[in-house]
C-alpha cells in the first residue's frame, strides 16, 4: 500500500462515467468562452507544456514579465473568466471542508507529451482551504512529496475521474505530473487529459 503524506487524499473513481461526461461538456463551454493558451514561466520566458485557461472569479497565470499571479481576466482576450460550473462548486462543498466557494478553477490541459515539473501551490492567501484536483481523459503518472523540495516522494497513476485534496498538512506538498499514458482512456475523443484545480485564494473578511 502506499502511504501518502497527511492531508494528501486520493480518491479513485470519485466521478462516475456520466458525471466525467457531463463535467466535460461543462469545460468545453469554459474553453468556448476562454481558449486554452499557452503559459509562459516566470523569467526564462520558456512555454509550458501544459496548455491553460480558467473559470471562476480568478484565474491563475504565468508569463515572463509578471511570473505566477492571479488575475480576473484572461491575458489573450482581456475578458473575465466564465463562471465556475455548478457540479465543482458542490464537488467542493463535498471535500473541502471549508465553509467558502472556491474563487479558481484552473483547467490544464496535457497532450500526450505534457508534462509539470514538481512545485507547490502557494499563490494563494488562505492555505487553510485545499486544494481540490479533478482528472479527465487519459491518466498520468503523479507526483507527491514533502513540504519541502528535497523530501522522498511517492508516484502513483491518476485515472479518469479521480480527485485529488491536498489539505491541511498537505496543503503545501510539492507536486508534479511525471507522464500521461496517451489512450488510456477514451472520455476525451481526441485523447489528451484534463486536470481541474480548485482553489480559494483570497481570505475571506
Ligand atoms: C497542478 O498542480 O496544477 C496540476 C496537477 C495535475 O495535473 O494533476
Ligand atoms: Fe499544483
Amino acid at each position: 500500500m502506499l502511504v501518502l503524506p497527511k492531508g494528501v487524499r486520493h480518491l479513485p473513481g470519485f466521478l462516475n462515467h456520466q458525471s466525467q461526461m457531463e463535467l466535460v461538456a461543462a469545460i468545453r463551454e469554459v474553453v468556448r468562452a476562454a481558449p486554452l493558451y499557452t503559459p509562459t514561466m516566470p523569467k526564462s520566458g520558456k512555454e509550458m507544456s501544459v496548455r491553460m485557461t480558467n473559470c471562476g472569479s480568478l484565474g491563475w497565470v504565468t508569463d515572463k514579465e509578471c511570473g505566477y499571479r492571479y488575475q480576473a481576466t484572461h491575458p489573450v482576450t482581456g475578458n473575465p473568466w466564465p463562471p465556475i460550473p455548478t457540479m465543482l462548486l458542490s464537488l467542493w462543498r463535498d471535500l473541502s471542508a471549508y465553509p467558502h466557494p472556491p474563487e479558481a478553477c484552473l483547467v490544464n490541459f496535457y497532450s500526450e507529451t505534457a508534462k509539470m515539473g514538481l512545485h507547490q501551490d502557494r499563490d494563494e492567501r488562505d492555505l487553510r482551504a485545499p486544494v481540490v484536483s479533478v482528472s479527465l481523459g487519459d491518466a498520468c503518472l503523479f507526483r507527491v512529496g514533502q513540504t519541502s523540495r528535497d523530501g522522498p516522494t511517492v508516484s502513483f497513476r491518476l485515472e479518469s475521474g479521480d480527485v485529488v485534496v491536498l489539505g491541511g498538512e498537505g496543503r503545501l506538498c510539492f507536486h508534479g505530473v511525471d507522464r500521461i499514458y496517451p489512450e488510456s482512456s477514451t472520455l476525451l475523443p481526441k485523447g489528451g487529459r484534463i486536470n481541474l484545480t480548485l482553489r480559494r485564494v483570497t481570505a475571506p473578511e
